[in-house]
């Protein structure tokens, strides 16, 4: 099966989610958007999961970061499977949709099985994927994780912040001039210099440049 990596641009799907119909593409828009799958509703580690993610809701939104979940179950079912999640952290509000893929075909085309698990029928599951889409549709970062290990949140922000960071960068912030730029090439694109960091090792592979 294909995977669906860094740099590919995601299918555009027609979704149906808690929030009604959506195109992928649209719902992403100009906006950083985290997509990220959970096994099965009315599941301990996918609950409280949810819940974590409820409650750095906020926070995604100060970034301008859309948040759409999947679990594979209907729209019903992940309705009634909110109302747990609310009620196990009174005050934290699922505000983001989720998808419903009871067929599994938005998964498979999103790399979102996980070989290891079924449902009771046999069924394919989906694995913990999160990834990180960029307003260009493109996967700028990934997270995979078993159904059995929950993901955090603190971390998956933190990431966030990492990735527009660095597509953010404004003239006048301090880069870190990647290895594959060898010493000369860095003098010549920052003539006022870089500083390399004296290592353990003597090997010069961590340089910062100030550009003007
Ligand atoms: C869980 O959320 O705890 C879970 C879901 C599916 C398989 C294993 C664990």
């Amino acid at each position: 099966m294909p995977g669906l990596t860094l740099g590919d641009v995601v299918p555009n799907l027609e979704l149906d989610t808690t929030h009604g119909t959506i195109r992928l593409h649209e719902f992403v828009g100009d906006a950083y958007t985290i997509i990220f799958s959970h096994p099965a509703d009315f599941t301990p580690v996918c609950t409280t999961e949810l819940s974590e993610m409820a409650s750095y809701t906020s926070e995604f939104e100060k970034r301008g970061v859309k948040l759409l979940g999947f679990s594979c179950d209907d729209v019903e079912s992940h309705k009634e499977w909110i109302k747990d999640i609310e009620a196990y952290k009174p005050g934290r509000h699922v505000t983001f949709p989720i998808v419903a893929d009871p067929d599994r075909t938005a998964i498979r085309q999103l790399n979102m099985i996980d070989a290891d698990e079924k449902d009771t029928a046999g069924g394919e599951l989906p694995n913990r994927a999160l990834h990180i889409v960029g307003p260009d549709k493109k996967v700028k970062l990934s997270f995979l994780f078993p159904a059995c290990a929950g993901r955090n949140i603190a971390e998956v922000l933190r990431a966030t912040d990492a990735l527009m960071t660095a597509a953010n960068w404004v003239p006048g912030d301090r880069v870190v001039i990647p290895p594959g730029v060898s010493d000369e090439k860095a003098k010549e694109r920052f003539p006022s210099g870089f500083e390399t960091a004296q290592l353990p090792s003597g090997k010069c592979y961590l340089r910062f440049a100030d550009v003007e």
